[in-house]
């Protein structure tokens, strides 16, 4: 038996400028959590719990971890916790490390002590002051310049990085934009619509570059995560309120989503900026699992995918409109009991990078009221593997690589 705990608010609210009318809701979206209390849930054996008391200790606070087999994610192997080769840090990338998610995701790993977090930002000083004030030592992070809207960026980033001449051990792909209240669309520097420019094409660049670098690290469990949404899988509640996620047949995304000769939107349908953040979630996960069936078996790295939860007082609600900003974080605490506080979901996203019990690969986590992680289902489309290789296919022609090319 499947329980949705899901959250609705409208996510644009048409408010006149001297505020006399009514609110009108023009076009409603969930961002909630789904909560599985199946039959089938079963504790991970004592390792589970003895592994309970370690995290507790280290603050983190999930506790018995289930597991829910995803029927429709594909062939899934599990690659065996091993001791770690090497005694050094950990060296992890997280994109859009300067707020949110990933400032919370970065601070959480850096009180470890056990890793070395490079920020990966748009705004080098705005990062800096955020890694500052969350406390994190200058030992434990490094702020590196990166704009996903930009594929030069993204190109000069992956360079960067290697000279630095730092290991790569995990890659967390976190930084979105959403932009729900656009009437136009906007694009990134080569002409994609900006959603799925930032969110899906950007990072698809990046983690296919820095492949190599995984493969090459000598770290005992490398990981690459992509952070996906509970609003592009139309399996819950929240994935079921308009507009609703849909790739249709691609034809926009061949296009190059540029708003001239072709859609700006993948489906080749009209603008609809909080649609497009919605397919751009999709993507991520499709590319996650293409990344799974290609890669997973020749280098041993885990790919995973995650919903962290309903973060509902993060910047990513920015472009909305003030009443929703107001009302979605006590409707999402009081009266879907979807919230989660940044800090608990930087520890969620932590743990998909650093726990051994969370190594299985082609995986979409979630977590339950309880805090405890388990495999979730996606939706038929998220997990339509003929879907996943198009999108490859074509994102790789977009971005500039050739086919399997690093
Ligand atoms: N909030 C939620 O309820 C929720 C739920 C499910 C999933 N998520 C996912 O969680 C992730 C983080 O979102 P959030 O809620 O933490 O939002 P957020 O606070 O707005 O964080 C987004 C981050 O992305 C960065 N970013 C935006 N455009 C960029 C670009 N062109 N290049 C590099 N970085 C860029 C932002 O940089 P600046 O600081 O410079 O703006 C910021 O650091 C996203 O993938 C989102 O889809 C969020």
């Amino acid at each position: 038996m499947a329980l949705q705990a899901t959250s609705l608010l409208p996510s644009s609210v048409s408010i006149y400028k001297d505020g006399k009318s009514s609110a009108s809701i023009k076009e409603t979206c969930f961002f909630g959590v789904s909560v599985s209390s199946s039959n089938n849930l079963k504790p991970e054996f004592n390792y589970s719990s003895i592994k309970c008391k370690e995290l507790r200790k280290r603050g983190f606070s999930a506790s018995i971890i289930r597991a829910q087999t995803a029927t429709t994610t594909p062939a899934i192997s599990e690659s065996a916790p091993e001791a770690k080769k090497t005694l050094r840090k950990g060296n992890v990338i997280v994109t859009g490390a300067s707020s949110g998610l990933g400032l919370a995701t970065a601070k959480a790993l850096a009180e470890t002590g056990q890793w070395h977090v490079i920020m990966a930002c748009r705004n080098f000083l705005k990062a800096e002051k955020a890694a500052k004030s969350a406390g994190m030592s200058k030992e434990s992070h490094t702020v590196m310049h990166l704009d996903l809207a930009s594929l030069d960026s993204v190109r000069q980033f992956v360079d960067n990085f290697r000279r630095s001449g730092m290991p790569l051990d995990v890659l967390v792909c976190n930084a979105a934009v959403y932009l729900p209240t656009a009437k136009e669309p906007t694009f990134t520097a080569e002409g994609f619509e900006l959603s799925v420019g930032t969110n899906h094409l950007g990072h698809f660049l990046l983690s296919r570059l820095l492949l190599e670098d995984l493969k090459q690290s000598d770290y005992s469990s490398k990981r690459l995560i992509i952070v996906g949404s509970i609003t592009g899988n139309t399996n819950t509640l929240a994935g079921n309120v308009p507009p609703k996620a849909n790739l249709g047949d691609l034809r926009g995304l061949a296009g190059g989503l540029n708003g001239v000769n072709s859609s700006p939107m993948i489906d080749g349908g009209e603008f609809d900026g909080a649609k497009a953040y919605k397919d751009s979630k999709v993507c991520n996960m499709l590319t996650m699992q293409e990344f799974h069936r290609r890669y997973h078996e020749e280098t041993g790295i885990t790919f995973a995918s995650l919903y962290p939860g309903c973060i509902a007082e993060t910047g990513l609600f920015r472009e909305h409109v003030p009443l929703f900003r107001l009302l979605f974080p006590p409707f999402q605490k009081y009266i879907t009991k979807g919230y989660v506080s940044e800090e608990e979901a930087g520890k969620r996203l932590a743990q998909v990078v650093s726990e051994p019990y969370l190594t299985k690969s082609g995986v979409y986590w979630s977590w339950n009221k309880n805090s405890a992680s388990f495999e979730n289902q996606l939706s038929k489309e998220a997990s339509d593997a003929e879907k996943a290789r198009k999108v490859w296919e074509v994102s790789e022609k977009l971005v500039g690589l050739a086919p399997e090319d690093n």
